[in-house]
């Protein structure tokens, strides 16, 4: 079956907007659900850097990126991906990231990062695309500045939350 990758901008209709919301609690379990509020929360380059996936003209998969300064340099980060329960594992997770890495080449940025929460147990799937893990203290301090997330940094330090980053010229 072909998976089509599209524009987040396409999402238009209200049943598209409730099929990436029941994708999003399916993935990340209802407490941790976005909102629509949360998809529409305006970021730099976020619809530049934003996907969804299609299979049969249904959504099966997103992703939602942008971009921020990380230590003076702008460094994309991907805030959200999640693809299906009926789909996962048949390629919709890696296409879209794929969009994600080749738009950020274009708007010229060397790195790009996530997070996540260690429970989701995602690492090996981002090793796969080259990604790395904040190891360094420093920097994941200069990382947790630039989030703003400073306050929340023994979360991270305890590796509660991942932190990952991967150079796009590799
Ligand atoms: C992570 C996620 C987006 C991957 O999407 P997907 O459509 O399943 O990914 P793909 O089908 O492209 O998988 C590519 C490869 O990674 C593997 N893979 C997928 N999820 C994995 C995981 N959680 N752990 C290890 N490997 C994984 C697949 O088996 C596949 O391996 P293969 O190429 O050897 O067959 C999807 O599993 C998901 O929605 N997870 C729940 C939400 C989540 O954790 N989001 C990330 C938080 S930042």
């Amino acid at each position: 079956m072909d998976n089509v990758i599209k524009p987040f901008t396409t999402i238009a209709s209200k049943t598209s907007i409730e099929a990436i919301l029941n994708l999003d609690s399916e993935a990340f379990g209802t407490e941790q659900a976005w909102n629509w509020d949360n998809f529409v929360f305006a970021l730099p380059f976020k619809m530049d850097l934003s996907f969804v996936a299609f299979q049969n003209n249904n959504i099966v998969g997103y992703v939602i990126a942008s971009v921020y300064d990380l230590d003076n340099v702008l460094t994309g980060h991907v805030n959200r991906i999640a693809s299906g329960k009926t789909t996962k594992g048949t390629g919709i997770g890696t296409k879209l990231l794929n969009s994600v890495h080749v738009k950020c080449k274009k708007l010229g940025l060397s790195n790009i990062t996530l997070e996540f929460d260690s429970a989701l147990a995602v690492l090996d799937f981002y090793q796969t695309f080259g990604y790395c893990q904040m190891t360094n203290e420093d920097f994941l301090i200069k990382y947790l500045k630039s989030k703003n997330k400073l306050l929340s940094k023994e979360l991270y330090f305890s590796e509660k939350r991942i932190v990952l980053i991967k150079n796009l010229s590799k």
